[in-house]
């Protein structure tokens, strides 16, 4: 890994064994982009890169030379209103009103590992052999608002992450109308845009589409990252498969409004940006303040799709991520949300652990419905004390009652949130986010707490470490539920108003921060109704994440297999729930919904009373199949191997560490009569090592099972004989691989 600065050419050259990423400083002091791609040997000059041509109908920037505009020029941080038509990385909008800004190169710095964001989620090192980050500062002569870009390489692997940090060193405040996390220029626009899209119930779908001319773009105005769209983009060349071929991935770690956009431009070449939405952003900054942007990671790889996810999957499990958790398998959890709702005592709840405990489950987590008056969604949020009619002996005595039977005890909160009715809300009416002589709109009855202001965020604060200092709570999911609208608040003047969704993230973060470095050894699971903020900015604080509220095994091979597109699979929070299922209303077998489910973090969202003794005997040995394999499922190398989203099949496996067990999950939607023979061709495994199907007793070698591939033919329906266990619809196998020394 490499930074090199050229400085007869005024060049810059990061690379490692993967990438190159080359830019120039350029005859007008702004940045131009020459390249990011495959890594190419490094040399003095790369400027024939730089295309500049005359073209008609366009605006030049010297007298007398019609080569050199904006417009034709590929840059690194292009600002508006010259004579670029393009859009901007950066809006400057100055006291007379001007938004012209002209960012010109000042100096640069080379250092070693990767400095902090202050305040934000982001990547990091954990030796300053890890990364190289190159520091650009830019500065613009006339408002002497300097821009500092920031660009860091990491030792291995096809992975830049960037940001940019302003500060005004002038003498007048200025706002930024836009401040974008990155720029990417590419010279041509030959890609599939590949986005992770949905709803409610269907987080991450994956969709895809050529690029045209024109913007494109997937985003967040809802003031969290969102269901509707996750901050992640690949852009994948039409011939690359989950094999082979370039794509290059963008994920902003950023939980608030964002934009993730492209544009084709008359001679198709392609402008990507991406950061916090321009459209609900505005940010005054002072003279001698400092605005740092969320940082955004590129991903490139040439050996296709599965490997560029593995990439973000890596550095995401080991270098965003962080904490006592990072590292470790994840507990196995019964959460009672969807056992009881919000219908519960004490009794029934210790009823349900104890069950749990049985079948060898590790942490009760206790749902929404345990504080103030919150016997239904219309109250209550706000006030973290203990309903004791409901839980007679507070959250510390079921705390205990839970360890006493051999358990951890996780706890839900929603601390972005209030009821009208809660007393935190009639102590604090003007602590929401509202708009003053506008309506308050609500969503599940609920509004959202001011995070802007810190006494609002020292309040929650407070309320939540009260009860995790004195009750034994091993767990936390931290749940936020609403979208925020009339976005206002009370205390910034009018000319910060803009500030205020991004001010708020921020205190979502500061709470984190506070909660996880005083509560190491607490494990925090993120969740917002399900995916609605499944992103990289959580996962930073929160090293899992309820994916979705959809709990239907089918459904989730669908959410799962997308969100794996840049998330790892110690991520995300997958759970068996009952049949028929809660948002469906499908009957799947209970292997099926194991067998997805083992595929992340794993855990129960049911009532196991409820269970016949043979589901029963079967979930115990779900659970001991889990706290087998979970270090290998959870942390181990993920390879999807047939979509969901193609065909009635669905499969995808993980590979340990040093090749010598893998593990593979096989689905088959609807059953078919008399089907077609099958086969898997598996992935990452050592092609000279024989392995030892657990199921077949068979042994392959690595090479077989990868180029000849898994067998997964079997008698499906109509005339099966009758020494076959007949399969229905939403079949499921897991197979295990495990290298052995004598083939048999
Ligand atoms: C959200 C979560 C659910 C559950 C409920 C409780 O919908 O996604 O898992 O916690 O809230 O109200």
């Amino acid at each position: 890994m490499r930074i090199v600065y050229h400085e007869t050419t005024r060049i810059f050259h990061l690379y490692n064994h993967t990438v190159s990423y080359i830019m120039t400083i350029m005859r007008n002091g702004h940045l131009g982009q020459l390249y990011f791609g495959k890594h190419i040997q490094d040399k003095e000059d790369f400027s024939y890169l730089l295309e500049t041509c005359e073209r008609p109908m366009t605006s030049y920037i010297y007298e007398n030379d019609k080569s050199f505009s904006l417009e034709h020029i590929r840059q690194e941080y292009p600002v508006f209103g010259t004579t670029d038509y393009r859009q901007p990385a950066v809006d400057v909008r100055q006291k007379n009103g001007s938004r012209i800004s002209d960012f010109q190169y000042q100096s640069h710095k080379i250092e070693e590992g990767k400095p902090k964001l202050p305040g934000l989620p982001a990547t990091y090192t954990e030796s300053e052999k890890e990364a190289l980050t190159l520091t650009i500062l830019l500065e613009d002569p006339v408002t002497r608002v300097k821009a500092e870009l920031l660009y860091t390489i990491f030792a291995e692997g096809g992975a830049l992450a960037r940001s940019v940090r302003f500060c005004n060193g002038g003498e007048t405040p200025v706002w930024l109308g836009r401040a974008m996390s990155l720029c990417l220029d590419l010279p041509d626009h030959e890609y599939v845009w590949q986005q992770l899209s949905g709803c409610w119930a269907r987080e991450c779908h994956i969709h895809s589409r050529s690029l045209e001319p024109g913007i494109q773009a997937i985003g967040s105005m809802r003031g969290h990252s969102s269901h509707e769209h996750n901050p992640f983009l690949v852009l994948r060349r039409p011939t690359t498969d989950e094999r082979q071929g370039e794509a290059i991935g963008l994920s902003l770690i950023y939980s608030g409004n964002f934009r993730i956009q492209a544009e084709v431009d008359a001679h198709n070449t392609l402008r990507v940006l991406a950061g916090i939405d321009p459209e609900t952003f505005e940010w005054k900054l002072d003279c001698g303040e400092v605005f740092q942007t969320p940082e955004a990671v590129l991903v490139y790889t040439d050996q296709g799709l599965n490997h560029m996810s593995q990439t973000f999957q890596r550095l995401y499990q080991r270098r965003l991520a962080r904490g006592y958790w990072r590292d470790r398998a994840r507990p196995i959890l019964n959460n009672n949300w969807e056992a009881t709702y919000f219908n519960f005592t004490e009794d029934r709840l210790i009823e349900i652990a104890s069950k749990a405990k049985e079948c060898g489950v590790e942490l009760f987590v206790l749902d929404d419905g345990w504080f103030g008056a919150r016997s239904s969604d219309h109250a209550g949020l706000g006030d973290w004390k203990a309903n004791l009619e409901r839980l007679p002996h507070g959250i510390e005595g079921l705390a205990d009652q839970i360890e006493e039977l051999g358990l951890k005890f996780g706890l839900w909160f929603e601390p972005e949130m209030v009821n009208k009715d809660s007393d935190f809300y009639r102590q604090h009416p003007d602590w929401i986010l509202s708009t003053p002589e506008r309506m308050e709109s609500h969503g599940r009855y609920q509004h959202v707490l001011d995070f802007s202001r810190k006494e609002v965020v020292d309040a929650i604060y407070e309320q939540m470490a009260q009860i995790l200092r004195n009750a034994k709570i091993s767990y936390i999911k931290w749940d936020m539920n609403r979208s925020i609208t009339e976005c206002y608040s009370r205390i910034w003047p009018a000319d910060r108003q803009g500030e205020i969704y991004h001010r708020y993230i921020l205190g979502v973060y500061d709470l984190y921060e506070r909660l996880t470095s005083e509560f190491p050894h607490v494990l925090f699971e993120s969740c917002a109704s399900g995916g609605g903020r499944f992103d990289p900015g959580m996962l930073y604080y929160a090293p899992q994440g309820w994916l979705s509220d959809d709990s239907d095994a089918i459904e989730r091979l669908k959410i799962q297999y997308g969100a794996s597109m840049c998330y790892p699979i110690s991520s995300m929070g997958t759970h068996v729930s009952v049949t028929p299922n809660h948002q469906v209303f499908r009957n799947t077998p209970l292997h099926t919904r194991a067998n997805v489910a083992y595929f992340g973090t794993f855990g129960y969202e049911l009532d196991l009373n409820k269970l016949t003794q043979e589901e029963t005997r079967e979930v115990a040995e779900q659970v001991a199949f889990m706290k087998k394999y979970r270090k290998l499922l959870q942390f181990g190398r993920f390879y999807r191997l047939k979509s969901p989203y193609q065909e009635n099949e669905a499969a995808w496996m993980v590979v340990s560490e040093d090749q010598k067990t893998a593990l593979i999950g096989w689905y088959r939607i609807l059953n078919s009569v008399n089907g077609s023979y099958t086969r898997l061709r598996l992935e990452g495994l050592n092609p000279a090592y024989c392995y030892q199907n657990t199921k077949s007793g068979q042994c392959h070698y690595g090479d077989e099972l990868m180029y000849a591939g898994l067998i997964t033919s079997d008698m499906t329906a109509g005339q099966k004989p009758s020494c076959v266990k007949p399969c229905t619809d939403f079949e499921s196998r897991i197979y295990i691989l495990d290298a052995v020394e004598n083939c048999c």
